[in-house]
């Protein structure tokens, strides 16, 4: 489990999200997701800062697909990424261009393949009998593959598990890729090495064999990089985006003039977007002591923040008591934040250090801006807590 502690030290709220939750919080008591748009603008201006071009930022929106927070998106300059026909749906009402919309899963189905192609946003195929059938529908149609290239690099074991090599169930393996050389109708390949990683080294190991495989097509015009940036915890450096930029952008500039013409890169980044800048708010309505353990109710249910539910060994949120605007001090006692169900595993939070509480705080609880709101299930019965941005 978790150690909680270890990762609120210095955590701090923002002034802004204080005083907006003071407004706010002698009333309502439901839950509610709160955002510091500045932050989210931030992480897309640190991606169009790339120096590379051309290039394509193409936000992931399984991380978060609030129609506000695509809208924040958008005008910060990104396109998006899907992974389903819902996703398409939303980002095309949020007003993304279609032909600007990166769609790459597994196993489509016919009708899905019909509705990318004739919306005409850009496919990535997951296996070679999916490629098949693509041609089989559309025969001269342009497509991207997602490449599984772990037989040449050490696949890493991330936060969500492999996605590279053997034990990974998607992409196409170097001797599928081998085996459809040449293909003029191959336009795009794709990667995505992994989640939560923070080594620049590891991404262009990865990227630069990728790379050899781009010379196998002779109609390649994009190299999509994927996502998996970190989101730093407690005492962890934030991602360095400069180094990365620099070393992403020298590796295409090289590479791009030794295979004689300009490749597009594309780059997927989702929990970096604005994981660090959401925040779950949720009120105390029982406090119970068992032994020297605090048990902390609140009016919410691990369905509507649901990654600790999801990831119970891995989900890392820093958490903290409020009492009015400020957080609440005192002698720190191994605390849980359960949810108000009768659901063995609704909890929000496990093993953290927490003042006493009492009803009537609300429990903030921090790094809740991907793969949260987005997150929530039906199971249980709570409705999807409201989003809120600054
Ligand atoms: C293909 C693809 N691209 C991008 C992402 C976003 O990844 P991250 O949130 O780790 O940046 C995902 C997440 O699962 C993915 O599957």
């Amino acid at each position: 489990m978790i150690n909680q502690q270890k990762l609120i030290r210095g955590w701090e709220i923002p002034e802004a999200a204080c005083a907006y939750h003071e407004t706010r919080s002698a009333g309502n008591g439901a839950p509610y997701y709160l955002y510091d748009t500045s932050l989210i603008r931030r992480h897309c201006r640190q991606f169009r800062e790339i120096p590379y071009e051309p290039k394509s930022i193409h936000f992931a929106t399984m991380a978060n697909i609030n129609p506000e927070f695509l809208r924040v998106v958008r005008e910060s300059g990104l396109a998006a990424f899907v992974n389903s026909p819902i996703h398409l749906h939303e980002v095309l009402q949020a007003g993304f261009q279609a032909r600007s919309i990166v769609f790459t899963a597994s196993a489509l189905s016919d009708e899905s393949m019909a509705a990318a192609r004739r919306l005409g946003v850009q496919v990535n195929l997951d296996s070679l009998t999916q490629l098949q059938r693509w041609f089989a529908l559309f025969p001269d149609a342009p497509v991207g593959i997602r490449c599984n290239i772990g037989e040449q690099v050490t696949p890493r074991d991330t936060r969500a598990g492999y996605f590279l090599g053997k034990r990974s169930r998607l992409g196409f393996t170097t001797a599928e890729i081998e085996a459809i050389a040449g293909d003029p109708r191959i336009t795009g390949l794709h990667l995505y090495v992994g989640t939560d990683i923070d080594e620049v080294d590891y991404f262009i190991a990865c990227y630069r064999v990728l790379w050899r495989y781009a010379r196998l097509f002779p109609n390649l015009d994009c190299l999509n990089f994927g996502g998996g940036f970190s989101v730093p915890e407690q005492d962890e450096e934030s991602f360095d985006m400069a180094e990365y930029g620099r070393r992403v952008s020298r590796l295409m500039q090289e590479e791009s003039r030794a295979l004689g013409r300009e490749i597009r890169l594309a780059l997927e980044p989702g929990r970096i977007i604005g994981g660090t800048a959401g925040y779950f708010f949720c009120k105390v309505t029982d406090v119970k002591r068992r032994g020297d353990h605090q048990f902390i109710g609140v009016d919410a249910s691990s369905t509507q923040f649901p990654r600790p539910l999801l990831y119970p060994d891995t989900a890392r949120h820093p958490v903290a008591i409020m009492r009015g605007n400020a957080k609440a001090v005192g002698s720190p006692a191994a605390s849980s934040v359960y949810g108000c169900s009768t659901y063995s595993r609704d909890f929000l939070a496990r093993d953290a250090d927490l003042p006493a509480a009492r009803a009537g705080d609300w429990v903030v609880l921090g790094h809740a801006g991907s793969y949260s709101a987005s997150a929530r299930t039906d199971f249980l019965g709570f409705p999807p807590a409201e989003e809120v941005f600054l």
